[in-house]
């Protein structure tokens, strides 16, 4: 057995490719190591979602070249979104042998055969998107990296055009990943003990899968149901909402199962209808706010996370401040929160100015933080007192005398150990908190 090593980067859809990827490794004789030094082959799945994520990537890489200076036999290879974003130009890189993109993955075996690339067979460089891809036959290895809750793909690729985003471009068309398939990678990991899967897609709320012999389709909502009923004892999460999608038959599931987590995650970019239009998000403030009262009336208790970007082309101080109020009138619980940095031959790269000074762009940035920690503080404080079932996720970073797992509303809580092991559910009653951190006890 070959030991190889997979690197990755980027966003959950990421994680979840690199377990299909050791699952398609592990099928012709290769294994997964556990550290650099034992490799063969390092993998190292990118991401291009902005400038820093690549000049990460590109970090890594020399790292990999000195490496490979010690271990002539060492064997690079780059997968993800930066394989079809920049193609030959990564493989100029002295550390690259191999660049292969997110929907050619079933051609690493062949490829990393050594006589594949005698007599130029097969080209080192794999990156034609797909409009059928979605591995659905392949059982991702997810124990890759431990851990009781898995990552399942629902749905690959995107076709929203987002005006600042690179994914369409780098991960193709959308298309839905069939239910069967999607029931029975769940059904082998409740097999397996796992307690938590996260559904994945860029909008899951576009699912959508035809069946070819009745004609019938399945929408999100369905699948999530058909999801939910594998298991009562299975923690359902999903992941991400487009407002312009997210519809109350979504709610209405949720309502329905009280083993889908009480958690949407509902990206708003920027609370300015200029800003909005200019990104091609295809809703306004007022409508993203009605889909906010719908979920707060059909699901009283759900939490609402957010992404926000600061300081996108001609983004004005007026525009700003419409972010912050907004973010002030649906008290978000956490946020994921960006400078807008353009990227390469994306609709805003060619058609607008990134006009807004970095020094702006970062002082609007700290101001959404600033105003975001409050938030999160103040909803954190709210649950103090409070009882949650929490999925015991392992030893807290402090102290091996303290676990840490995730509330149903996503939220981290650290608690002494007591009788109970990782993977287990237990109670927990919140008796402090931090910004980011519930603190409590099981009871
Ligand atoms: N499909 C999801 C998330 C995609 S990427 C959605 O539609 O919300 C995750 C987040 O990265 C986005 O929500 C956005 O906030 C941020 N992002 C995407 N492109 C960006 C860019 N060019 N600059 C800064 N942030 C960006
Ligand atoms: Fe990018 Fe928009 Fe698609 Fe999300 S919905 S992946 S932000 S294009
Ligand atoms: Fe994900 Fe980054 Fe690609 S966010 S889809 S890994 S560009």
């Amino acid at each position: 057995m070959i030991p190889f090593y997979i690197e990755t980067y980027g966003c959950q859809m990421n994680v979840s490719d690199s377990q299909v990827v050791a699952a398609l490794l592990a099928d012709t004789g290769y294994e997964p190591c556990q550290s650099l030094e034992e490799a063969r082959v390092v993998l190292i799945n990118t991401c291009s979602i902005r400038e820093n994520a690549e000049q990460r990537v590109w970090g890594r890489l020399d790292v990999f070249r000195q490496l490979k200076r010690r271990n002539p036999e060492l064997r690079v290879g780059v997968l993800g979104c930066m394989a079809t974003r920049l193609k030959d130009e990564l493989l100029k890189h002295p550390a690259v042998d191999w660049v292969v993109g997110p929907d050619s993955y079933r051609m690493l075996p062949r490829l990393m055969n050594p006589s594949a690339l005698i007599g130029n067979e097969l080209s080192p460089v794999q990156t034609k998107l797909s409009m059928k891809e979605t591995y659905a036959d392949v059982m991702p290895v997810h124990n890759l990296s431990g851990g009781v809750s898995a990552f399942v793909t629902i749905m690959r690729g995107c076709n929203n055009m987002c005006a600042y985003c690179v994914v369409p471009y780098v991960r193709g068309g959308e298309r839905s990943r069939d239910p069967f398939s999607i029931e029975r990678e769940v059904r082998n990991l409740v097999e397996d003990g796992f307690g938590e899967v996260t559904l994945l897609g860029q909008n899951v709320d576009s699912y959508c899968w035809q069946n070819p012999e009745t004609g019938e389709t399945t929408d999100f909502a369905r699948l999530l149901e058909r999801v939910a009923g594998i298991s009562p004892g299975l923690r359902v999460r999903f992941t991400t909402s487009h407002p312009k999608d997210m519809n109350d038959n979504v709610l209405y599931a949720m309502a329905r199962w009280s083993n889908i987590c009480r958690h949407i995650h509902l990206p708003v970019q920027s609370g300015s209808d200029a800003m909005l239009q200019k990104m091609n998000r295809k809703y306004t403030r007022a409508s993203y706010l009605q889909r906010i009262a719908r979920i707060r009336e059909i699901l009283p208790d759900c939490a609402i996370t957010s992404d926000m970007i600061a300081g996108f082309c001609s983004e004005t101080e007026e525009d700003h401040l419409l972010t912050l109020s907004l973010m002030r009138e649906v008290r978000y619980d956490q946020a994921f929160m960006f400078q807008y940095s353009e990227r390469p031959n994306t609709y805003a790269a060619r058609h607008y100015s990134d006009d807004v000074p970095a020094d702006v762009k970062t002082r609007r940035l700290n101001e959404i933080i600033a105003l975001q920690n409050e938030l999160s503080m103040e909803s954190n404080k709210a649950d103090i007192g409070r009882v949650f079932e929490v999925l015991v996720e392992g030893e807290s970073r402090r102290s091996a005398d303290e676990y840490f797992g995730r509330t149903g509303t996503a939220k981290v809580c650290v608690f002494p150990r007591e009788n109970c092991k990782t993977g287990d559910y237990v109670q927990v009653q919140v008796t402090s908190c931090t910004p980011a951190t519930l603190l409590g006890k099981i009871v």
